[in-house]
């Protein structure tokens, strides 16, 4: 059995067989096709944080592959109250047949995986937001993006910046991280996505200059400024990330007919300016829409998968 915690535990060939399931489910879909990959099962979905794409996207994709989805905020469940992860997982797992957890630190998930007796999903911790990256090369793909070279501009440690680290390092392309001094990504994952780059050819860069960044690039990216959870460090932050917006200027250094991407949601005047926002909102709304398909390329590769032996990604 596999989970889905994190990019770094799959091949390139992985990666791309779920981006294949994913293109063919969302053709089947377009046409109205529903194809019943996933019959009678349920996903669990445990969220410790806000979300609207995620929940969304989730419990419409489980419902469309002939599952259901249950909606498990941790308010609500006694998660929340106390339960231990190592438990709530013991339990859960036993009733349904995959699930989706959004948490907090990332040795959460890591917990429930280790006890439970089904696939488990990243919706997102703080050190990796996996299925959104599998759906941005999935958006990337469909924008006629065949050799992406990413200008990330934004806070480095965080979730999205390292799920990039991992997907441009296993799938071999090139990645240009801009972030303000302190706001650095996590060296040790660094470490990792820089051992992977050796192996797929992947040509990675760090610095602290947005223009260096974006000249050139195919692809230009950012996330918002206060992560989920940092909303006490809003202030300092949003100091500490003066001159990190993607607006006009920064942008016109790109490729000319170069996309935007954002995982949204997005602070306009902060690391996006409204224009910028308005101008790439096709692909903004392609990319958000794609969590649907993504994802189901995702369930339904782990779902045929449940009896695999292989060590990595557990
Ligand atoms: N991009 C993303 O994960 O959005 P939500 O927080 O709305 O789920
Ligand atoms: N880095 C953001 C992503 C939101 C989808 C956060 O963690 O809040």
């Amino acid at each position: 059995m596999r989970h889905f915690l994190s990019i770094k535990d799959f091949t390139k060939n992985e990666l791309l067989e779920m981006i294949n399931l994913a293109q063919k489910i969302k053709a089947e879909t377009k046409t109205k096709n529903f194809v019943p990959y996933l019959e009678k099962q349920t996903l669990g979905m445990i969220f410790e944080k806000s979300s609207t794409r995620t929940r969304v996207s989730f419990e419409t994709g489980i419902y469309q592959l002939g599952g259901i989805g249950l909606f498990l905020s941790s308010n609500d469940i006694q998660l929340g109250r106390g339960e231990p992860m190592k438990d709530t997982a013991r339990v859960i797992s036993r009733m349904v047949d995959m699930v989706m957890i959004r948490t907090f630190a990332h040795s959460n998930i890591e917990e429930f995986a280790k006890y439970s007796k089904v696939p488990v999903i990243n919706g997102l911790t703080d050190s990796y937001h996996p299925v959104q990256l599998m759906t941005d090369y999935l958006t990337m793909l469909e924008c006629g993006v065949e050799k992406p070279i990413v200008a990330y501009v934004g806070d480095g440690n965080n979730n999205m910046t390292h799920s990039w680290l991992m997907l441009a390092s296993k799938l071999g392309f090139e990645l240009r991280v801009a972030t303000p001094k302190g706001y650095e990504c996590n060296q040790e994952i660094i470490n990792q996505a820089l051992i992977f780059a050796k192996e797929s050819g992947a040509i990675i860069t760090f610095g602290h200059e947005p223009k260096v960044a974006v000249e050139g690039a195919n692809v230009v990216t950012t996330d918002t400024w206060v992560s989920m959870g940092q909303e006490d460090e809003k202030e300092e932050r949003i100091k500490a990330f003066d001159g990190y917006i993607v607006d006009g200027s920064l942008i016109s250094l790109a490729q000319k007919d170069a996309i935007f991407l954002h995982c949204l949601p997005a602070y306009r005047g902060l690391e996006v300016s409204e224009e910028i926002f308005e101008k790439h909102a096709d692909e903004i709304f392609l990319e958000a829409e794609n969590r649907l398909h993504a994802q189901k390329g995702i369930m339904v590769w782990l779902d045929q998968h449940r009896d695999d032996t292989t060590t990595e990604g557990k």
